[in-house]
């Protein structure tokens, strides 16, 4: 049996031994410039060096990203979906291309983690409205290797990103597992779930722009990823990802919770396994996050409510979320890994513990009210969810349990509405995050570097950033403080940044270790681990920073700063909005 740190250990050594460095896993809750709402990949932190910028450790890059995504979300409960997973992927940035991409993968694969060539597959791309030649370089690659060309099969939606709306993307190559039963077919075919997707290789040459085009971008590069609860799951031979050690330990305390069996009701296991260790990665996040009615918030609020209403098909009337919590947090991989889960013990449990005693009162009521009803619309499913807290698609499937008269396109179109709602949000927070240099987006993100720093002169350094979020409009902060601000210390805070921009500083960055870094008094989420180099950025003597950027070269760019509102965020978390005039 491999166990899930061998796996990764050997994915990071083979590529250290290929001349990569290895760099940390991101927050799972994007730092400064939020592309979008969770990092959904590990080429997420990697989007300005995609696009051309210099990385601090060079053009080969490999890690270990924690992603979460929410579009799977009602594919989660099959034996291969999450909503948190492990991504292990490796990155060129302008450096070597497809054929060596395509040679490490098969050796990492082949001869290292020692699956058998017999049951594997590759997609390629097979061309598209906008690009219509087919990957016929990968597929000679492939060949190369002695795959048969049964096993390559051309897919015209072989092709990944951007992320957001804009930003790199290519065509990609993908590498499938046979998990049936006796010996893999010869001809590979996609449409059998037996075959599962285990990694995939992107080949990034293009950018895709706000008006749609695709332009060939300035560097040839390299993103990859392979999901570690489906390679771990086929390595050991399993059909099932949650039959290995990431989610045995929460599938059996759930068994003992609930007196149920996993193998009688695995869609419920497996959906409370899922979402309850996606809350407790975003809650536990160095940036962690409560449940709210919106943006991240909402998504994990959503999670916490969908795993109770699952471990209600299980008999589970009594709390339950905080006994599985413990089980990851106390988990010795986890621990290992993630040591920031244990460190954020308190939080979790008691943001989890909240969140499930009000669902539950909430339940109880809108329960009542769904069922005076015989059937219901989807005005009505909206008003459920803004008064009850009953996100949309748990009223769709109560709806469905009860055999209400539904009105389907009613739902579907607010159920469309909603899905246009945070696919807008998230879009607009793709424009005004990484991708966006505009100069607008670089002068609000080098005024927030003086916000953070006043606030810290201002009311002490206990302040911390928690998030960011830099559009073109305006600064959206929080930060660590318990009180109110009183209109004196916001006045504080505005006059001692437009001293700053006044006394035309210039801003630059220094390449550095972390623990430089850290010596230097610098402020950052220090959750790097293996002694990579940083970006430490500078502004004067007044502030310094790791970050990636961008930022403008001098304060006096910066105008007039001034502070908009100031509100509480969560618990112990306050909130600026700031401008630049
Ligand atoms: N970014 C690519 C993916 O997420 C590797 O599949």
């Amino acid at each position: 049996m491999m166990k899930a740190q061998e796996l990764k250990d050997k994915y990071l050594d083979f590529f250290a031994s290929k001349n990569h460095k290895i760099i940390s896993s991101a927050s799972l809750i994007p730092e400064n410039d939020p592309t979008v709402l969770f990092t959904t990949a590990g080429m997420h932190p990697l989007v300005p060096y995609l696009m051309g910028e210099k990385h601090p450790e060079g053009k080969r890059l490999a890690n270990i990203q924690k992603c979460l995504r929410t579009g799977d979300i009602d594919e989660v409960g099959d034996a291969i979906h999450h909503t948190f997973f492990e991504m292990l992927g490796n990155w060129s940035l302008g450096d070597y291309f497809k054929s060596e991409t395509i040679s490490y993968s098969w050796e990492l694969l082949t001869k290292i983690y020692g699956l058998d060539k017999k049951n594997l597959a590759i997609s390629i791309f097979g061309g598209n409205q906008a690009v219509p030649e087919y990957d016929k370089e990968s597929e000679k690659y492939w060949l190369d290797l002695h795959i048969t060309p049964e096993r390559i099969s051309k897919v015209t939606d072989n092709w990944w990103g951007p992320a957001g709306q804009i930003g790199p993307c290519g065509p990609d190559t993908e590498i499938f597992y046979w998990t049936g039963s006796g010996i893999a077919p010869k001809k590979f075919d996609e449409s059998d779930k037996s075959w599962v997707e285990i990694w995939n290789n992107v080949l990034m040459e293009f950018n895709k722009t706000a008006d749609g085009i695709f332009i060939p971008l300035k560097q040839k590069n390299v993103d990859t990823g392979m999901g570690l609860e489906r390679t771990l799951a086929v390595i050991n031979g399993f059909d099932d990802n949650y039959l290995t050690e990431l989610f045995q330990p929460i599938i059996e305390r759930i068994a003992d919770l609930s007196g149920k069996k996993y193998s009688n009701n695995k869609k419920a296991f497996r959906i409370i396994a899922d979402h309850i260790r996606s809350a407790v990665f975003v809650l536990g996040d160095p940036m962690g996050i409560a449940p709210s009615n919106t943006g991240q918030g909402y998504v994990l609020r959503r999670l916490i409510r969908r795993a109770i209403r699952f471990g209600k098909a299980l008999g589970l009337e009594h709390n339950f979320c905080t006994a599985l919590a413990q089980v990851i947090i106390n988990d010795q991989y986890y621990n290992h890994s993630y040591p920031e889960i244990k460190r954020n013990e308190d939080f979790i449990l008691t943001e989890l513990e909240k969140e499930e005693i009000k669902f539950r009162q909430t339940l109880k009521k809108g329960l009542r009210e769904f069922q005076k009803k015989k059937s219901i619309n989807g005005a009505e499913a909206f008003q459920l969810f803004s008064t009850y807290g009953f996100p949309l698609e748990l009223t769709e499937e109560l709806a469905r349990e009860n055999n209400f008269q539904i009105n389907k396109n009613d739902f579907a179109a607010e159920f469309k509405k909603h899905q246009e709602l945070s696919r807008t949000a998230s879009a607009g927070l793709f424009k005004g995050g990484l991708a966006d240099d505009s100069v607008m987006s670089k002068r609000h993100h080098t005024a927030t570097h003086l916000l953070l720093q006043a606030l810290r002169i201002v009311l002490g350094s206990h302040v911390e950033q928690r998030g960011a979020n830099i559009n073109t409009e305006r600064i959206r902060f929080d930060f660590t403080h318990s009180e109110k601000m009183t209109a004196a210390q916001l006045k504080k805070v505005e006059d001692l940044i437009n001293e700053q921009i006044e006394k035309r500083l210039p801003v630059g960055f220094k390449e550095m270790s972390v623990e430089d870094a850290k010596q230097r008094g610098a402020m950052g989420i220090f959750t790097q681990k293996y002694g990579e180099k940083v970006k430490v950025y500078t502004v004067g003597d007044f502030s310094q920073e790791i970050c990636g950027g961008p930022h403008v070269d001098n304060t006096k760019e910066l105008g007039h700063f001034k502070i908009l509102k100031e509100e509480s965020s969560s618990a112990g978390i306050r909130r600026i909005k700031a401008k630049l005039e």
